[in-house]
């Protein structure tokens, strides 16, 4: 995601900011900027690569000489396409506040009515440039408060997630920070400080750190830094040392981008919901197809169509969608969709779901869909791909970059977003609002209970053991875990090469229960609800033919260790939300499979991210 370097001390601060931007590139971004002072203010921001901006710097760089501080960001969009005015840092009107901005500002589009009533000219679609102009308002209104003051009020109207910093040449010799949501750490040098939103930057300067904390504010100037609460409470912080490697670091303390972005998937979740779920109010608010709304509630058919993992989060979709909003729905392949002649007319909604925005067979099939005068909408991840950009509505999943090949954290995002578009698509309509009120409640829990299975990371590589010389692997699952059972298949054999296969449960009698011996793991997903028994009862076929299970069972379930030895709980949830849960350990265990048989995980061989060819 979005990633911060701020710098203060006595060195040419450009060049040292412009090497954080290139430790700070692992992230994923779409363009990049820096403001410093020197006097006054000087900023220079560019769409696309940290060279770009490095190109800039070349040609009108002299202009940044002499200056000891300031801060850079790379972006990775959330609101407003990737462009050279998107791109942070943001400035107030009078060009003499700079801020840069990690995270949402879930109240930004009421905060931007207000302050252009008042006469504030933005110049970009970010949530984030709201927070420069609302600074300089207050600090404009109270002279006295200073920038830290005025940072500090204007957090005070902010709901969603910051980190930010913010320099200003009217007080050049400090810079302040602060963080909700968004991390940031402060490296300690000799008369220098860093500022980061990770220590990739700040590893090759110092090994000493202070994290700060959700809801803290720093001051730092160029001997000193001074951490309180946003309520301006002084705070006393730890100083950390930093024992990591820089290439660790990157990938968040974790061996693998995968890992790290399983393990992101909690903070993930709730930045797709944030600002667009309210649990009490029964509301869900998406801005994105928000006007299309009605048009949605009508159509006398979805289709979903996507690719790979994307597909299978369009199948939860089908069960979600037809459970509660009751509109039929049908699941495409995007590469059948668009070979098949399909009957698509202006009473459909086509949904194309992607990750990257890019899939070529997504892309035909949305053209298609479009020529034959449906309406289409996207749920993507990456902002301002061409997909979004060739729909006609659509909702972004805000999982933010997805490093390694196989997808994970897209996949629940996907998932959530999905969920929430049946909430949205039922109100009013097929349930009540009590029964949205308690189906959000359920979705909004389901971060907390992610965290508690990714604790059982341990047990589940002792299970991944007993798995990793298979040549096979089954995976079985009923009702909502049947598309889970797809995805935990595909996961496996992408990043191990065992070949694996998901089944409805009930359908390995039709064919696959031939396969089952001695040599064939099942993997079952047999979580508590409506088809509990029956899959008991395929547990049972699978055991009486020698073959070796392993259960996701639910917690609290005893009765299944009567069958196996291998479970893994998941925390109780209602049926709907189950397969944000269930996936959870399945991706877990084709993540330590695959490395227990050595295998390149985050660069699957014949795979590519981004599958822009037929
Ligand atoms: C599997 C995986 C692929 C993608 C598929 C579609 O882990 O990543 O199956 O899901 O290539 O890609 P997007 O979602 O970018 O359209």
């Amino acid at each position: 995601m979005c990633g911060i370097i701020g710098y203060i001390g006595r060195r040419e601060a450009a060049p040292l900011l412009l090497n954080g931007l290139k430790r700070l590139e692992y992230r994923g971004y779409d363009s990049a900027g820096m403001a410093v002072l020197n006097g006054s203010m000087k900023m220079l921001k560019k769409k696309g690569s940290v060279s770009n901006l490095e190109e800039l710097l070349n040609v009108s760089g002299t202009v940044m000489l002499g200056a000891t501080v300031g801060i850079a960001h790379t972006r990775w969009a959330t609101h407003g396409d990737p462009s050279d005015r998107n791109a942070h840092p943001h400035m107030n009107v009078s060009d003499d506040i700079a801020l840069i901005h990690n995270g949402i500002i879930e109240n930004y589009s009421t905060l931007k009515q207000e302050l252009m009533a008042e006469g504030y000219e933005f110049e970009s679609d970010t949530d984030s440039e709201v927070l420069v102009h609302l600074i300089d308002r207050i600090w404009k209104n109270d002279l006295a408060l200073g920038l830290e003051g005025s940072v500090r009020h204007a957090l005070r109207h902010v709901d969603g997630a910051y980190g930010i910093c913010v320099v200003s040449s009217r007080e050049p010799d400090k810079i302040v920070v602060a963080r909700k949501g968004s991390p940031l750490v402060i490296g300690l040098g000799d008369g220098e400080f860093f500022i980061a939103s990770d220590a990739a930057p700040i590893v090759e300067h110092t090994n000493k750190v202070v994290y700060l904390s959700d809801g803290e504010m720093a001051v730092v100037t160029r001997d000193n830094y001074t951490v309180k609460t946003i309520e301006n409470v002084e705070q006393q912080k730890r100083v950390t040392e930093l024992d990591f490697s820089l290439e660790k670091i990157e990938k968040g303390g974790f061996e693998h981008f995968m890992l790290k972005e399983i393990f992101e998937q909690p903070e993930v979740m709730r930045d797709v919901m944030r600002g667009r779920v309210r649990v009490e109010e029964g509301l869900v608010q998406l801005g994105g197809i928000h006007d299309y709304l009605d048009r949605l509630k009508q159509a006398k058919r979805i289709v979903i169509c996507a690719c790979g993992t994307s597909w299978h989060a369009g199948l939860i979709g089908e069960y979600l969608i037809e459970e509660f909003a009751r509109i039929p729905v049908e699941v495409d392949y995007a590469s059948e969709f668009r070979y098949r002649n399909p009957i698509v007319s202006a009473d459909d909604v086509v949904i194309v779901i992607s990750q990257s925005g890019e899939t070529a067979d997504t892309l035909a099939a949305l053209r298609l869909a479009k020529e034959k005068g449906a309406m289409v909408m996207g749920i993507c991840n990456v902002v301002g791909s061409t997909i979004p950009r060739e729909t006609l509505c659509g909702m972004y999943t805000h999982a933010g970059p997805e490093v390694g090949v196989a997808s994970t954290k897209a996949f629940t995002a996907q998932v959530i977003v999905l969920f929430m578009l049946a909430m949205a698509l039922s109100k009013g309509r097929t349930i009540s609002h009590e029964e949205i009120r308690l189906n959000l409640r359920e979705l909004a829990d389901v971060p907390d209970k992610v965290a508690r299975i990714l604790e059982q990371n341990d047990a589940i590589k002792e299970i991944a053991v007993k798995l990793k010389d298979a040549r096979n692997a089954l995976y079985l699952g009923r009702g909502y875990n049947f598309p889970v059972a797809l995805e935990g298949a595909l996961k496996l054999k992408e990043i191990s090469y065992i070949h694996a296969e998901g089944y409805p449960a009930a359908e390995m009698k039709h064919g696959p229960i031939a396969l089952i011996d001695e040599d064939m793991p099942v993997i079952v997903i047999a979580t508590r609800d409506n088809t509990y028994a029956k899959i008991l009862s395929n547990i049972e076929e699978v055991r009486s033919r020698k073959g070796r299970v392993i259960a996701i069972a639910s917690e609290g379930d005893r009765e299944i260790e009567r069958l196996t030895k291998d479970v893994i709980y998941i925390p109780q949830a209602s049926a709907a939300v189950l397969p944000l849960l269930t996936v959870i350990p399945l991706q877990l265990l084709s993540y330590h499979v695959a490395t227990l048989r050595g295998c390149n995980v985050d660069r699957p061989r014949n795979l590519a991210k981004s599958v822009t060819v037929e």
